[in-house]
C-alpha cells in the first residue's frame, strides 16, 4: 500500500518543514491538491507552491487537478515537476488525448472520478492510464466524511482490472483514516490519500506509519 499524505491539510506557514517531515516518513508519494474555484468551490494553490514542493520534496509529487479545462495546464504541471498527474473525467471531453500527452511527457497519468460518476464511465480509458483516483468525498475540501458507497466502486474497478488483466493502481481520496484503511485495501485500493487523518494528529509521521502498518 502506498500512503499519500495530502499537503492541503498541512501548515502552509511552515511548508518546507512539513515536506521535510514527509521526506523522513513512510509516505510513498506526496498528494498535491490543485483547485481552481470553478470545477470545485474552493481555491488552493498553483505553480509558485509547486516550485516550493519540488525544491524540498524527495518523494514523487502526485498532483490532483480539480480544475476545468485540465488540458490547458496538465503539461505545465509536468514541467513544474509533477510525477503523477490526475485530472477529472467530469472536466474534459478529451480525457483519452490528455492521458496520452501526460504519458508522453514521461509522467504517470491518472483519471479522477467524483462520487456521482460510475466506474463504467471510464472503462474505455483503463488501458491507457497508470492510476484511477476514486474520490470518496465531494472534491473541494479536506476533512470530510468518507462516502461509504465508494467501497463498491473500488471493488468494481478492482474486478474490471482483474478480468481484463490490467495493472492500473486504484487511489482512494477523501475521508481515509485508520478506521477504514484495511477495508479499502480489501476492496482493492493501492494508494491511500490522507489529509486530515494525518495532519490533525500530534505526530503526522507516526500517523502515516500507523496507516502503513494497518495495511501490511
Ligand atoms: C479533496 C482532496 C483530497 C483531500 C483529502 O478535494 O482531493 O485530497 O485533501 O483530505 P482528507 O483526507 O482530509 O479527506
Ligand atoms: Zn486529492
Amino acid at each position: 500500500m502506498t500512503i499519500a499524505p495530502s499537503i492541503l491539510s498541512s501548515d502552509f506557514g511552515k511548508l518546507a518543514e512539513e515536506i521535510q517531515m514527509l521526506n523522513e516518513s513512510e509516505a510513498g508519494v506526496i498528494h498535491v491538491d490543485v483547485m481552481d474555484g470553478r470545477f470545485v468551490p474552493n481555491i488552493s494553490f498553483g505553480f509558485p507552491v509547486m516550485d516550493v514542493l519540488r525544491k524540498h520534496a524527495k518523494k514523487p509529487l502526485d498532483v490532483h487537478l480539480m480544475i476545468e479545462e485540465p488540458e490547458k495546464y496538465a503539461l505545465r504541471f509536468a514541467e513544474a515537476g509533477a510525477d503523477w498527474i490526475s485530472f477529472h473525467i467530469e472536466a474534459t471531453p478529451h480525457a483519452h488525448r490528455l492521458l496520452q500527452q501526460i504519458r508522453e511527457a514521461g509522467k504517470n497519468a491518472g483519471i479522477a472520478i467524483n462520487p456521482q460518476t460510475p466506474a463504467a464511465q471510464i472503462s474505455d480509458l483503463l488501458g491507457n492510464l497508470e492510476f484511477v483516483n476514486v474520490m470518496s468525498v465531494n472534491p473541494g475540501f479536506g476533512g470530510q466524511r468518507f462516502i461509504d458507497a465508494s467501497l463498491k466502486k473500488i471493488a468494481a474497478l478492482s474486478a474490471i482490472r482483474k478480468e481484463n488483466q490490467l495493472d492500473f493502481l486504484i487511489e482512494v481520496d477523501g475521508g481515509v483514516s485508520i478506521a477504514n484503511a484495511l477495508q479499502l485495501k480489501k476492496a482493492g485500493a493501492n494508494v491511500l490519500v490522507a489529509g486530515n487523518s494525518v495532519f490533525s494528529m500530534p505526530s503526522p509521521k507516526e500517523a502515516i506509519a500507523e496507516l502503513q502498518r494497518i495495511c501490511l
